[in-house]
């Protein structure tokens, strides 16, 4: 809330409702970050300015070379090639709950219109583009600036194109704008391909049969997004994506060279390094939950930057908000030695707790069996 000043109470009053104020004026645009960039913004509005003690930390923070680890799938057809893979994969699952994976079989063509197709739809007369200005969750296609603008403590330097089927399960192809309609189907099916490699890949690491994560249906409903950095005026004072971990089961990035993507390892930003190519994967939330905190669903998030647009495309495997199924920890992986920490849950109340929960903190301690006195 507001500061503590001589008139205290009143003065944070009207520091809120002026921020309410300048929020919704932002909103009512329809056309995001890059519509004032593109009226002659030259100054941040104060709604995207970090709050004071967290950019003072942020100075304290060492930052480090290191480097996040990037698996090369090519061996992945023989068995010792395999099985080094699976090695790497769990390695970086339980250390770093993040890696780059290459020769992942996606072209370079592929990619390289994926990240024009996001540009051209953010690049698009504004009129166009204002037509799919939305905040409704049960739309399919959406695109908005901060999904989470009414809520957040600020407003984060980045808008968003979002195809969500977690909801329904289903596509039509006629709901995509029509500007990047078709290199997101393609992308979206080869995606998919990758996402069932990678499923059997953690399944394996994890010890449990080839097809477990496949079979509990993560890939039946997805969303991915496709996000737009402009160009930032001041990127020390604000971010392009705030600190958070994905609420996924596993999600995979393709971000193209100007780099800002940050993972949180032994308490450092370590810079997730561009790779021509590469596609980065994280382990979500309900992974990190199935595995029984064995493999990390880690912070992360996006620096700003002078320099600009960044694009990028995230791609969460969610499953069905509508399925009865409950999700937990891997029966298969509990013992005596090793008793489930988490409590079993639906998708459906995993989303809504998403929502009701302060957003940068990670669901997990929610969920702890201890927290809700549940038997196992
Ligand atoms: C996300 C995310 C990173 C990026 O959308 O959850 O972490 O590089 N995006 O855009
Ligand atoms: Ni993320």
């Amino acid at each position: 809330m507001g500061t503590i000043s001589m008139d205290g109470y009143t003065s944070g009053v009207q520091l809120e409702y002026d921020r309410m104020k300048e929020v919704k004026a932002f909103d009512d645009t329809k056309t995001g970050v890059k519509g004032l960039v593109d009226s002659g913004a030259k100054e941040l509005p104060k709604m995207f300015i970090r709050p004071c003690h967290e950019l003072e930390e942020e100075l304290k923070t060492p930052s480090v070379k290191l480097q996040v680890p990037v698996i090369n799938l090519e061996g992945i057809g023989n068995k010792n090639g395999y099985e080094e893979i699976v090695k790497q994969v769990l390695d970086a699952s339980e250390k770093w709950g993040f890696f780059q994976v290459v020769n992942h079989g996606i072209s370079m063509e592929v990619l390289n219109n994926m990240l024009q197709g996001i540009r051209m739809f953010h690049e698009q007369d504004a009129e166009v583009k204002k037509k799919f200005y939305s905040r409704d969750s049960e739309k399919v296609v959406v695109y908005s600036s901060n999904y989470d603008l009414y809520f957040s403590r600020f407003a984060n330097w980045r808008d968003t194109l979002s195809v969500n089927t977690t909801n329904s399960g289903h596509l039509d192809p006629k709901e995509l704008p029509e500007i990047c309609r078709d290199v997101v189907l393609e992308y979206s099916n080869q995606i998919l391909n990758l996402s069932d490699v990678l499923l059997e890949l953690i399944s394996v690491a994890l010890g449990v049969k080839p097809d477990y994560l496949k079979e509990t249906e993560c890939t039946k409903g997805w969303n991915e997004v496709f996000h737009y950095y402009p160009a930032c005026p001041a990127p020390d004072l604000t971010l392009g994506t705030s600190k958070h971990t994905d609420p996924s089961f596993l999600t995979i990035l393709l971000q193209d060279q100007i780099g800002g993507l940050q993972v949180l390892h032994q308490d450092q930003w370590v810079d997730v390094q561009p790779i021509p190519g590469a596609l980065v994967v994280n382990i979500g939330d309900i992974l990190q939950i199935m595995s029984n905190d064995k493999i990390k669903s880690v912070y992360h998030r996006v620096m700003a930057n002078q320099v600009g647009p960044r694009v990028s495309v995230a791609f969460f495997l969610k499953g069905l908000l509508s399925s009865p199924r409950l999700y937990g920890p891997i029966k298969e992986l509990i013992s005596e030695d090793n008793p489930a920490i988490y409590r079993e849950f639906t998708l459906s109340a995993f989303q809504t707790h998403f929502f009701s929960r302060p957003l940068d903190e990670p669901p997990f301690e929610y969920y702890k069996l201890q927290n809700h006195g549940d038997e196992e």
